[in-house]
């Protein structure tokens, strides 16, 4: 293979500002100086990828707008392989975020070029994907492209979904899931009902039981569920001063996937992909903050050969 991941997802530009609180309807509060960071899903589990040392490559779609050269410089910089990122009409998508006192965020994105990435972008890419061990995807862009980018999966390649934002999903996508990970809020929306009660171990096996090979529901500092047809287990969580969550998840799943298409076990993979988000949340921003593999091996309590392997 020549990638270990390609990323099928969103790029945009993060317009952020920090304030006290978030203002209620009606409301204005000031804020921090504007910050402008590259961002999008997408954009961001792949930097995510090559910053640990993944042969990455990104299928989004930018526009020919200063976002767009922000967003590529910022790939470029990481090592992810550009190929598949289509430049168009269309603006480069935009997220605004608040950043609170905690590091917790609040987002909007205006999806902007991220709207055109089609399943004719996906059939075009198919070299991408057919060359790529693992291919991720996240929900910032058409449904019809995710599903397009299930069926023309190569045999052997190996398919990871972060629903985000969460709405439910076709049979066919999530059937391909290995793993779906979800946080509790996605958890809810792709169940609706089904678990309106029940602890989060519970919520892994009704998803499960939906389809995917396996699941992985991210529970904050609580750490994780992992659920496969071997069972459901805990993965800890790593302790650190959250400073900025934004695109935590993101590294989370990234780290993930690469560790799966070099062999590893998901329980074993989604403990490290822990450990990655963690360092991610103690810097500012998203893809500026993520690590290096040594980073992650010099987290506290860290193991030095896991990267090695
Ligand atoms: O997951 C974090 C990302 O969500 C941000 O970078 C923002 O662009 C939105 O897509
Ligand atoms: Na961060």
């Amino acid at each position: 293979n020549d990638y270990d991941l390609l990323v099928v997802g969103s790029a945009n530009a993060d317009l952020v500002i920090g304030v006290e609180r978030r203002p209620g309807p009606g409301e204005t509060v000031l804020g921090s100086d504007l910050a402008v960071h590259p961002g999008g899903k997408g954009a961001n589990q792949a930097v995510a990828a090559a910053r640990l040392g993944a042969r990455t490559a990104l299928l989004a779609r930018v526009g020919a707008d200063d976002h767009g050269r922000l967003l590529l410089e910022s790939q470029r910089a990481a090592g992810v392989d550009t190929v598949g990122v289509l430049v168009g009409e269309d603006p480069t998508g935009v997220a605004l975020i608040t950043v609170d006192p905690s590091g917790d965020n609040s987002i909007v994105v205006s999806p902007g070029a991220n709207a055109r990435l089609g399943p004719e972008d996906v059939r075009a890419a198919g070299s991408l994907l057919h060359a790529s061990r693992v291919v991720s995807a996240q929900l910032e862009i058409p449904l019809e492209t995710v599903v397009e980018v299930v069926r023309n999966l190569p045999p052997d390649g190996r398919f990871v979904l972060n629903p985000s934002p969460p709405r439910p999903l076709p049979a066919e996508v999530l059937a391909a899931c290995d793993p779906l990970i979800v946080n509790e809020h996605e958890a809810r929306v792709i169940l609706g009902d089904a678990c309106v009660s029940g602890e989060p171990a519970d919520w892994a096996r009704i998803l499960l039981a939906k389809g995917p090979r396996s699941v992985v529901v991210t529970l904050g500092a609580q750490g994780a569920l992992v659920a496969s047809a071997e069972g459901v287990s805990r993965v800890p969580s790593v302790r650190v001063d959250a400073v900025d969550t934004t695109g935590a998840g993101d590294a989370f799943t990234a780290a993930l996937a690469w560790r799966l298409g070099t062999g590893w076990d998901l329980v074993r993979a989604a403990a490290y992909a822990a450990r990655v988000g963690a360092a991610a949340v103690t810097r500012p921003g998203a893809q500026a903050s993520y690590p290096t593999a040594a980073e992650v091996d010099a987290l506290d309590g860290g193991r030095p050969g896991d990267a090695a392997e």
